[in-house]
């Protein structure tokens, strides 16, 4: 890493560092913050963030920001600094991506199909694409292709270029049809779109009919191994600098919608390819971007899904906002015809995620007390998905004060939902019913266990308090557990419970009539005391003001970590059942 200076890295990277002593500081690229807690320390080849502690030297950031893989970083760092590297073998411990063979195909293929498109095969393509202003800068920007009307079109193509069918087969290029027993090529006669990677590999298609009785329009590769549409978006690779340096992103519903934009200058749109905007894709996109615009089409199919995508969003920490196209619309059609400036305009109008849900919400109910209510019951779900506490309580004190209803009330039918669902696992039994995102595993495990084991009570007790159970439910079940006295586990039998606490029995039963396998309650302990320490120390580096104080916080949370590995030693040797 001497060799290159790790500050020109990230800085080339679009992350803007400014000096401060000897080391340098910005915002993190790797979770979402305000102020600057990524420290940069060009000596070591370093670089460090107080916020979520991600750390590392070149290659990782590399691997981390850029999503590379060890290979690859270290080919960009060696090329960085002109040491040509000897063999990539030495340094090739993982499957080198470049080597895969169904990549290979899908690259050859877009070299295909993009050569296709000034040939005769290709001429209804691409005055297809003529007819739809689309610049040939995008053509090339995107990798535009067409497939020929041909059954073995790109079939044969690659079998001459050596590759095997069955490479091709599970790339999705080729089909088989049992009734002739043979291979032929999934897309014919269709405007081809690459659906790129965030390297840039070719990993699936959508591709466009020319012909408007076609059905379907847009036909997409079908899910392989490279092509989940769960996880890709388009446009993100050809966006991503755009994308990181705005850190924005502005999501749109369809291929050409993002290509015109791109067009227009705004890099930092991106699609999902004929699916829903999932959790997968807000995962992803959390890793570049923090401010998100979602802009539908100006129709009913639109609406639904802005409405469906704000509840979807607000879980997230990003600040979204909605614009919704006039009637008929969709973002490639204003552009062409209302233009850029029409367009920045009506960008400029945006709404903030949150207004357009209560808004929108309320819209759907009557305008009464009845409706209000109505519509709170619709906007709970997503208040209590909003995992950080404090981004929940802040969320709902904006739903209170936009829908007019205290908040106290909102807090209060929030903690009536949650009770009903805990009701709900006593009635049913099954701990599987509270969705498990809601449920500390360990937790469970840990209270699984403790009711099998009556001579680890003495030593839990001082060591583990109710406090420290995260999922209300358990909590509370631990704490009127812990009103026993020990003796009452040595052994335990629920059974004497049925008379005297019948809802105590039952939710003893629901965990005990689990069978759970071979399991180490020492380290559940652990972790649970772990995630807490986790969970304390970000609160405050979060609150902390100087590096002093967060020199200090760090000794702190050091000195805890090893409290919690001598607790685990009390377990040891005793806890495994
Ligand atoms: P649209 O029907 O809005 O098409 O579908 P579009 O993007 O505006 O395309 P043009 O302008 O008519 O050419 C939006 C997106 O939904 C997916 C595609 O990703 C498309 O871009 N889609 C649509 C499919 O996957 N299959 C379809 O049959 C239709
Ligand atoms: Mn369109």
């Amino acid at each position: 890493m001497e060799a290159t200076n790790l500050v020109d890295l990230i800085s080339e990277n679009g992350i803007t560092l400014n000096k401060s002593g000897t080391n340098y500081k910005g915002l993190c690229p790797f979770h979402s913050e305000k102020t600057p807690s990524f420290n940069v320390n060009p000596l070591r080849g370093y670089f460090y963030c107080f916020g979520c502690k991600i750390s590392g030297d070149g290659i990782k950031f590399l691997m981390q920001h850029s999503r590379l893989s060890f290979v690859e970083a270290v080919g960009v760092l060696a090329n960085k600094a002109n040491i040509p590297l000897e063999k990539k073998s030495i340094i090739s411990p993982n499957r080198n991506l470049d080597e895969d063979e169904g990549l290979n195909c899908l690259k050859d293929a877009v070299l295909f199909y993009k050569a296709k498109l000034s040939t005769q095969d290709g001429e209804n393509t691409a005055n297809y694409l003529r007819k739809r202003k689309v610049s040939e800068r995008m053509w090339k920007k995107f990798d535009l292709g067409a497939s020929p009307n041909d059954w073995h079109g790109v079939l044969n193509y690659l079998k001459g270029k050596n590759k095997l069918v069955k490479n091709l087969f599970r790339t999705g290029l080729v089909k088989f049809s049992e009734k002739s027993e043979s291979y032929y090529d999934t897309f014919r006669a269709r405007l081809m779109f690459p659906i790129k990677d965030i390297h840039g590999r070719c990993i699936g298609f959508g591709a466009r009919t020319l012909n408007p009785e076609d059905n379907p329009k847009y036909l997409n590769s079908p899910e392989t191994t490279y092509y989940r549409k769960s996880n890709v978006l388009y446009g993100l690779f050809e966006g991503l600098s755009s994308i990181r340096k705005l850190r924005q992103l502005i999501f749109v519903e369809g291929y050409l919608d993002v290509i015109r934009l791109h067009e227009n200058g705004f890099s930092e749109a991106v699609a999902t390819c004929g699916t829903a905007l999932t959790h997968n894709h807000l995962k992803i996109i959390k890793r570049y971007a923090e401010n998100i615009i979602l802009i539908f089409d100006g129709d009913n199919a639109g609406k639904v899904a802005a409405l469906k995508y704000t509840h979807l969003l607000l879980s997230y920490a990003f600040e979204s906002y909605v614009v919704s196209l006039p009637e008929g619309e969709d973002p490639d059609s204003f552009l062409l015809i209302k233009g850029k400036d029409a367009f920045e305009k009506m960008l400029g109008n945006k709404i903030p995620a949150l207004d357009y849900l209560v808004k929108e919400t309320l819209k759907k109910f009557e305008n009464s007390i009845q409706g209000r209510m109505q519509c709170m019951e619709e906007l709970l779900p997503t208040l209590s998905n909003i995992s950080d506490m404090k981004r929940r309580q802040l969320t709902l004190m904006a739903i209170s004060e936009r829908m007019g209803i205290p908040p106290e009330m909102i807090t209060q039918e929030l903690q009536k939902k949650s009770n009903k669902n805990l009701s709900k696992l006593n009635i049913n039994g099954s701990i599987q019913s509270l969705s498990s995102s809601k449920v500390s595993q360990d937790e469970l495990w840990l209270l699984q266990s403790l009711l099998r084991k009556g001579n680890l009570w003495p030593i839990v007790r001082q060591h583990l308090s109710p406090e420290e159970f995260k999922t209300p439910y358990f909590k509370k079940l631990y704490a009127r557990l812990l009103e026993f006295p020990d003796s009452v586990f040595q052994p335990f039998d629920p059974l004497k419970l049925e008379k005297s606490d019948p809802r105590l029995f039952q939710a003893v039963m629901n965990l005990l009539k689990e069978e759970i396998r071979i399991h180490d309650f020492g380290l559940s302990l652990m972790r649970i005391k772990e995630r807490n320490l986790e969970l304390s120390f970000r609160d405050s580096i979060l609150k902390s003001e100087s590096n002093e104080e967060r020199a200090k916080i760090g000794a702190r949370r050091r000195k805890e970590e090893k409290k919690i590995k001598d607790v685990k030693l009390l377990f040891d040797g005793n806890s495994t059942c």
